[in-house]
């Protein structure tokens, strides 16, 4: 598997997203299972690992620290901070990145994961109530102290993370992007590119609808947020199949399947973006490392910004976004 620097971290070109194998996608899967499909990604050349606090709430945590136990030395694992989560009831409050709360947060998930350090620290989530300068300057300490070893921070602003950075150099801002959610190109990849950010774009694969495996009249199960999401009633993704039709088209070109060309298109913007598509099934973590080797030529990728530009996406990203961490 290629490597790609994220600032000063090198990881694989391609992470694992381990989401969805607690949280969001319907009922989680056997854990087992999902220990072992870490591991075997461990196997194919993967070594970076996102995970959150509030995936569960602290059962996402809690997997990947066993799933990697006995190969923490071969593994680069994130995570993130910045929701207030009752410690008895796990119900999310809020957000919280006081820092106070990011300390208690950090060593809650240091046992959790079962390491020393936590190699990539994101802010999950802006806190209006906290300056940036200070959740930086938190972590920064942290980072002194031997707990984590890098600054992330997620879903923010070009203006975020240069103000940021100015306090500690951010290694990787997590930004949602992908071919139907292209935000973060008006100001946020500028200013990675500009000050040596990383950029891991969440959800590549536009939560499983570029892959074209989702089917319009699909129902999604209790527990599967798309439910909710405006991009996901049957109307939105009637009106996105254009989307879907044109991935298609371009991967039987390719010989490649949508999912690798919604990746291989992400791995084509800059040197520095490193996606980690979720799954927890073994083939399709197969094909999606295989986006790697896919490679997209400038005219290809002149050709997919042309028919892209000619196909608006209806349904906000937004009120996913917020309920989607
Ligand atoms: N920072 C944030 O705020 C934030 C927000 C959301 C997510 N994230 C991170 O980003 C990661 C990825 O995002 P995501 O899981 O929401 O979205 P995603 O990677 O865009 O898509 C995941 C969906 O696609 C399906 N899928 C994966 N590979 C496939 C393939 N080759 N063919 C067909 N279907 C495929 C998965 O189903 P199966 O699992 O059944 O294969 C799942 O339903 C998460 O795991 C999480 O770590 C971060």
């Amino acid at each position: 598997m290629q490597k790609r620097k994220l600032g000063d971290l090198e990881v694989s070109a391609i992470g694992l997203g381990c989401m969805g194998m607690s949280v969001n996608y319907g009922t989680p899967p056997d854990k087992g299972e999902m220990i072992n499909l870490v591991r075997t990604a461990v196997e194919l050349g993967i070594t970076f690992f996102d995970t959150a606090e509030i995936y569960g709430p602290f059962a996402n945590e809690e997997l990947v620290g066993e799933a990697i136990a006995p190969i923490r030395e071969k593994v680069v694992i994130a995570t993130k901070f910045g929701f207030d989560v009752d410690p008895r009831t796990r119900e999310r409050r809020g957000l919280n990145s006081r820092p106070e709360h990011i300390r208690q947060a950090v060593n809650d998930s240091l046992k959790r994961l079962k390491v020393d350090t936590i190699d990539l620290l994101y802010q999950h989530r802006v806190d209006p109530e906290v300056p940036v300068e200070d959740v930086a300057g938190t972590v920064k300490e942290l980072i002194e102290e031997g707990k984590a070893r890098y600054l992330g921070l997620s879903e923010v602003s070009g203006q975020t993370i240069r103000r940021a950075h100015a306090v500690h150099p951010v290694t990787a801002v997590q930004n949602e992007y992908s071919l139907w959610a292209r935000e973060s190109e008006d100001d946020v990849l500028p200013a990675c590119e500009e000050l040596g950010v990383g950029f891991v774009p969440w959800s590549p694969l536009g939560q499983g609808f570029l892959t074209g495996k989702v089917r319009i009249d699909q129902t999604f199960e209790k527990g599967d947020i798309r439910r909710i999401f405006p991009r996901f009633s049957l109307e939105a993704m009637a009106a996105n199949q254009p989307l879907v039709e044109l991935l298609g088209q371009i991967a039987e070109q390719h010989q490649a399947t949508s999912a690798q060309i919604a990746l291989a298109w992400l791995l084509a913007q800059k040197p520095f973006i490193v996606p980690i598509p979720g799954t927890r099934k073994l083939g399709r973590l197969q094909e999606n490392i295989g986006a790697v080797a896919v490679e997209l030529t400038p005219a290809d990728l002149r050709e997919i910004d042309n028919q892209v530009s000619k196909i608006p996406v209806q349904g906000p990203r937004g009120s996913g976004h917020e309920q989607l961490v």
